[in-house]
C-alpha cells in the first residue's frame, strides 16, 4: 500500500517538495480553493503533470524536471541498475516533451544531463538528487536578489500591475516578478498591486492574488481588457511581469496578454518590467520570432471551471504565450543585473558575465 502523502504546510513557497524520497507538487488546477499535494512515483507522471498544469511556471517547471530526472534514475537503477540511462530514456523524452515554451524546462534537462554524462556504473539517484535540490535552492537565491534589484529601480511609491502568475507558485520560491513586488513592498514602495485575472486558466485570479493575500500585500484583481482603462486613469507606475523565454536580442516571451499590456503600458507611459533569473535567457535563439510558442486546447477557451460557457460548435484560437519586443521593455531584471532597454549587445553581455 503507498505511503499516505505526509502533511506538508500549504503555502505558495512549498508548490514543489522534496519530501523524505518523494516530491510532492502542490495541485496549481484547484487552487486556491482546494490545497492538495500529489505524489509523483515516475518521469512520466512528472512529465504529465507539467503538461497538465498541476505545475506551471517556467522556473518551477524547470525544477520540477529536474527532480523528474532524480526520480526516473533511480527507478531506472532499481529495474536495470548498469542499465540505468537505457531504462529511463521514454521518461527523459516525455520531460522534454512536457511544455515546448519555457526554456527552463530543457536548461534544468541539460544540466541533469551534464551530470548524468559523468555518471558511470554506480547508483545515480544520490548526485542527481543533490543537483535536483542545488537547481531549486539556486533559483530561491536569484529570485531574493532579482526581488531587491528589481525593488530599486521603482524609484516612487506606486500601483504597479501584474499578469498570469510570476510568484512563488511559478518558481522555487519567492517568486520572479511577485518577488520584485514583495522586495518593493517591504521597502515602502507598493501601494497597490492590480493582479490580470489571465484567462483561461485564471493564474492572476486564482494564484497571484492568493500569494499575495498570503502575505498582506494589497492586491486587486482586473479582468484583462481592464487594464489599459486603468492605466488611463493614472497612478500606475510599472507594468511587474515575469517571462518563460528571452532571446538573445532581449525579446519576451510571456502569458498570453503580456504584449498586450506592454502596448498599452507605452501608450500611457507606464514603464515595463521583466524579472527573470538568466535559466530563463536563451541566447541560442535570436529574436522572438524564434520562440515555440505553446498552443493549448480550444476547450481551455470554450470551457470555465469544467463547464462549457462558448457557443457549441465554434472554435477557439488559444496560445499561451506571446512575444514582447525588447524596445518595449524597460528593464530584464535578473540575479545577474539588470538590464535597461534590452538589445543583443547587452543581453550577450549579462550572460558572458
Ligand atoms: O502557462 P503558465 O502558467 O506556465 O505560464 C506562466 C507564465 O507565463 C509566467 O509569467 C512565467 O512562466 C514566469 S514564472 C516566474
Amino acid at each position: 500500500m503507498e505511503a499516505p502523502i505526509p502533511n506538508i504546510p500549504t503555502h505558495a513557497d512549498n508548490a514543489v517538495v522534496w519530501h523524505g524520497e518523494h516530491l510532492y507538487l502542490l495541485d496549481q488546477r484547484i487552487l486556491p480553493l482546494q490545497t492538495e499535494f500529489i505524489r509523483l512515483n515516475t518521469g512520466v507522471e512528472v512529465a504529465n503533470a507539467i503538461r497538465d498544469m498541476v505545475v506551471r511556471g517556467a522556473p518551477a517547471i524547470g525544477i520540477t524536471a529536474a527532480f523528474g530526472v532524480v526520480i526516473a534514475a533511480r527507478n531506472g537503477w532499481e529495474s536495470a541498475e548498469r542499465d540505468w540511462k537505457a531504462a529511463m530514456a521514454a521518461d527523459l523524452a516525455a520531460l522534454a516533451a512536457s511544455r515546448p515554451t519555457a526554456v527552463n524546462l530543457f536548461w534544468a534537462l541539460a544540466r541533469m544531463q551534464r551530470l548524468m554524462d559523468e555518471l558511470g556504473d554506480e547508483d545515480p539517484t544520490p548526485r542527481l538528487l543533490a543537483e535536483a535540490q542545488a537547481i531549486h535552492k539556486e533559483d530561491i537565491a536569484a529570485n531574493r536578489t532579482l526581488g531587491d534589484l528589481g525593488a530599486a529601480l521603482i524609484a516612487e511609491p506606486a500601483a504597479v500591475i501584474t499578469h498570469c502568475n510570476a510568484g512563488a507558485l511559478a518558481t522555487g520560491g519567492y517568486g520572479t516578478a511577485l518577488g520584485v513586488i514583495r522586495s518593493a513592498f517591504a521597502a515602502g514602495k507598493i501601494q497597490q498591486v492590480y493582479a490580470d485575472e489571465t484567462r483561461p486558466w485564471l493564474q492572476g485570479s486564482r494564484l497571484t492574488a492568493w500569494e499575495l493575500q498570503q502575505d498582506n500585500i494589497p492586491v486587486t484583481l482586473l479582468i484583462d481588457g481592464a487594464a489599459a482603462s486603468l492605466m488611463a486613469q493614472g497612478g500606475i507606475g510599472w507594468v511587474i511581469v515575469g517571462s518563460d523565454r528571452i532571446a538573445a536580442n532581449g525579446d519576451v516571451a510571456n502569458k498570453i496578454g503580456t504584449y498586450g499590456l506592454a502596448v498599452a503600458a507605452k501608450h500611457h507611459g507606464v514603464k515595463v518590467m521583466v524579472a527573470a533569473p538568466t535559466s530563463t535567457i536563451d541566447i541560442s535563439v535570436a529574436s522572438g520570432a524564434d520562440i515555440p510558442i505553446e498552443s493549448r486546447a480550444a476547450a481551455e477557451v470554450l470551457y470555465c471551471g469544467g463547464k462549457q460557457l462558448g457557443a457549441p460548435g465554434v472554435d477557439a484560437w488559444n496560445p499561451v504565450f506571446d512575444v514582447t519586443p525588447a524596445s518595449m521593455v524597460d528593464a530584464i531584471v535578473t540575479e545577474r543585473g539588470v538590464v535597461l532597454r534590452p538589445n543583443t549587445e547587452k543581453i550577450a553581455k549579462l550572460m558572458a558575465g
